[in-house]
């Protein structure tokens, strides 16, 4: 089965428009998992622009699915997963000031610093993911540093998805079929949507998690949370 993670930081970030508590973003994820989400993701930045390290304990005692925290491991994020202990970690090169994840990391050229941060987090029993592109040596060293499982950056997906769906996903399927050899779990995410994740888990029906957020949200504008995340959930069928 392949688990739906929603991302909601879209949430806070409408929330954080007006300064009071509307959405109540604990509400929104409690509603999720409800509505059948199998995990929640969130990305506290330094900025706290969506996400704000509040949020994260609040959610912690909350939850009754799986618990995933992404973003750079800097000292204080760290910390912060140490503490809260979610049941997943994603380790993403995003710098303070981006505007959001816009590729994996280069594992090669960071493989001691990764190996330290994920021998934390292995050594605290937190399960953890290294975000990465399709290229197979960088799926290597994230094995090598010890990663649990990687998540594929599916943004060149999407983008390539409507003008030949299966050129686009070709590289993904070589990439988990690299990532199934050496043993990882596999994750996916960004710019998956209604129109292009059915045809992604077909072709890589072994995914253990997608993390999705930006259109899913959007979706549920039109669509409301409830029947927008059953929509999502039978992609993955
Ligand atoms: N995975 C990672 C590592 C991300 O940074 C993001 C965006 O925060 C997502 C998945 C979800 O992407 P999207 O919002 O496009 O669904």
């Amino acid at each position: 089965m392949t688990k739906l993670s929603v991302n909601i930081n879209k949430v806070a970030t409408l929330r954080n428009a007006r300064g009071g508590n509307m959405p109540d973003v604990l509400k929104v994820a409690q509603d999720c998992e409800r509505f059948g989400a199998d995990g929640i993701t969130v990305h506290p930045r330094p900025d706290e622009r969506h996400i704000r390290r509040s949020d994260v304990y609040a959610l912690r005692p909350l939850l009754r699915t799986e618990f995933n925290i992404e973003g750079y491991p800097s000292r204080e994020f760290i910390d912060l997963v140490l503490k809260v202990k979610p049941h997943q970690v994603t380790l993403v090169p995003d710098s303070p000031t981006q505007l959001t994840s816009n590729a994996g990391w280069d594992t090669k050229a960071h493989f001691t610093f990764l190996g330290e941060v994920l021998d934390v987090f292995n050594q605290a029993g937190i399960r953890t993911s290294v975000f990465v592109s399709t290229d197979a040596e960088m799926i290597e060293y994230a094995a090598k540093a010890g990663a649990d499982r990687v998540e594929l950056y599916t943004e060149p997906y999407a983008s390539a998805y409507a003008q030949n769906k299966e050129e686009a996903v070709a590289p993904f399927v070589e990439a988990a079929k690299v990532a199934r050899r050496l043993g990882l779990g596999l994750n996916a995410g960004h710019d998956l949507n209604l129109e292009n994740l059915n045809y992604f888990y077909q072709n890589i029906p072994w995914l253990d998690e997608v993390s999705i957020g930006h259109a899913l949200i959007c979706d549920a504008l039109y669509l409301g949370l409830e029947r927008t995340i059953q929509e999502y959930k039978n992609c993955l069928h």
